[in-house]
């Protein structure tokens, strides 16, 4: 599946990213890892008009101690975290949480301050912000930071306004003699938690501190999964009936009145989809008021340069499937899980149906292809192949 229609936009300052928010309000959405955001456009759970790509904003991705803190830039990838020596030797609640998060491919793609700014509590870093005390930084305008425990405010809802993005979080420096854990419970590896519990603990304390039990899918009164489940199918009820309504008045009044799903909220349920309503009132494209920009990109894939011109939302698969004709990268799945469509993009394994084709502007991609002209011309090969190894 791929994204409705939106507009992209890739700042190269802070200043300039705040702008885009600004203009367009709760039509647009700040698109970082991508690993949360890009399945929920795939999946039409949720549509927006202009996604601001914050990829390419300088100083937003560092891991440093500063003031008794240790300050996390909100760009820093779940990767680069699990590889600090920093986080290893005095974080064990994030040493332990980082390598639970999804699988390598969604980490190297993924961002502390995405996991944080989700607002879902499926999410493993917000019970741990919790236990650790955090506050998050937040631009808009004019600065400001935001504790943990006053972040989160519903499923998929935070304390930050539509024009503000997310910079920085700040973990107190851990007291001497204190220390952590995080356990999560999931049904197989890479998947997001049937519980969690992230425990902060200070022994200078009589009682056992900021520790956090997580129920990762609890909300307000929604509770657990079940919750979410529940939200979807009353989204998709409520979808199916107006279907329905719209077919029983001839697909005429009600549908139009319903319109597409609108863009810059969650959508209702799986009724008609952009497309069937366009054709349902007689191909007046209420989506056809977005101007959809195309972007001239150029990619070194396998080591040959590439130029291709792309709607915003193709995804990378698609480019390189479709329009470069490279065939061994495959999808299969539409939840970013399987990792059939793994390429190599500046030399980190990502899955490239969960990348905008317009993101990999500029950059080195390999493919499978790639790979085997290299392994064909590897010793390792050359040793193998006369024994019909490989
Ligand atoms: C297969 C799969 C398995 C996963 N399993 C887990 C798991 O086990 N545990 C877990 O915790 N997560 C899991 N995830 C989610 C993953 O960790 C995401 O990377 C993370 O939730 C979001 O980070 P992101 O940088 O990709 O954000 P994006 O997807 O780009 O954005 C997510 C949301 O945050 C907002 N946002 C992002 N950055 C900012 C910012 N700086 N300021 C303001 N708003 C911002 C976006 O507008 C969007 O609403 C999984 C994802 C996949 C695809
Ligand atoms: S993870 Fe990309 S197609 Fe399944």
């Amino acid at each position: 599946m791929i994204p409705a229609a939106f507009d992209y936009h890739r700042p190269e300052t802070l200043d300039e990213a705040l702008k885009l928010l600004k203009k367009h309000g709760d039509e647009a959405k700040v698109l970082s890892g991508g690993m949360s955001l890009l399945p929920m456009l795939k999946l039409r759970l949720a549509s927006f008009a202009h996604l601001v790509d914050i990829n390419r904003i300088p100083g937003l991705d560092y891991i440093k101690e500063k003031g008794g803190n240790l300050c996390i830039g909100a760009m820093t990838r779940q990767a680069a975290l699990e590889r600090s020596d920093l986080i290893r030797t005095k974080y064990p609640i994030l040493a332990d949480a980082i390598p639970l998060i999804a699988d390598p491919l969604v980490r190297n793609r993924g961002t502390i301050g995405g996991n944080v700014a989700n607002g879902d509590p499926g999410n493993d870093q917000p019970a741990i912000m919790l236990a650790l005390g955090a506050t998050f930084v937040a631009q808009g305008g004019k600065e400001r930071t935001i504790p943990a425990n006053q972040f989160y405010k519903g499923l998929y809802s935070t304390a930050l306004a539509p024009n503000e993005i997310l910079t920085e979080i700040r973990i107190p420096a851990p007291p001497p003699r204190s220390g952590g854990a995080y356990a999560k419970l999931k049904r197989k590896t890479g998947d997001f938690a049937v519980a969690a519990a992230a425990v902060a603990a200070d022994p200078r304390k009589e009682r056992r501190d900021r520790a956090r039990r997580h129920r990762p899918h609890e909300c307000g009164t929604d509770a657990h999964r079940g919750g979410r489940r529940r939200e979807i199918s009353r989204r998709e009820d409520a979808g199916r009936e107006n279907h329905r309504r719209g077919r029983a008045a001839g697909g005429g009044e009600e549908l139009a009145e319903r319109g597409p799903p609108r863009h810059g909220r969650i959508q209702e349920g799986n009724g008609p989809r952009s497309d069937d309503t366009r054709a349902a009132q007689g191909g007046a494209a209420r989506r056809g008021e977005l101007t959809m920009a195309m972007h001239k990109i150029s990619v070194t894939i396998n080591g040959a340069v590439r130029e291709a011109e792309v709607e915003s939302r193709l995804l990378l698969v698609h480019l390189i499937r479709e329009v470069f004709r490279m065939t061994g990268t495959h999808v299969g799945c539409d939840t970013s899980h399987c990792g059939a469509c793994t390429v190599h993009l500046d030399g980190e394994p990502v899955k490239s149906c969960t990348v905008l084709a317009v993101q990999a502007d500029g950059a080195k991609i390999t493919t499978v292809e790639g790979l085997a002209q290299m392994a064909a011309s590897s010793s390792v090969q050359a040793g193998l192949s006369p024994r019909s190894t490989v």
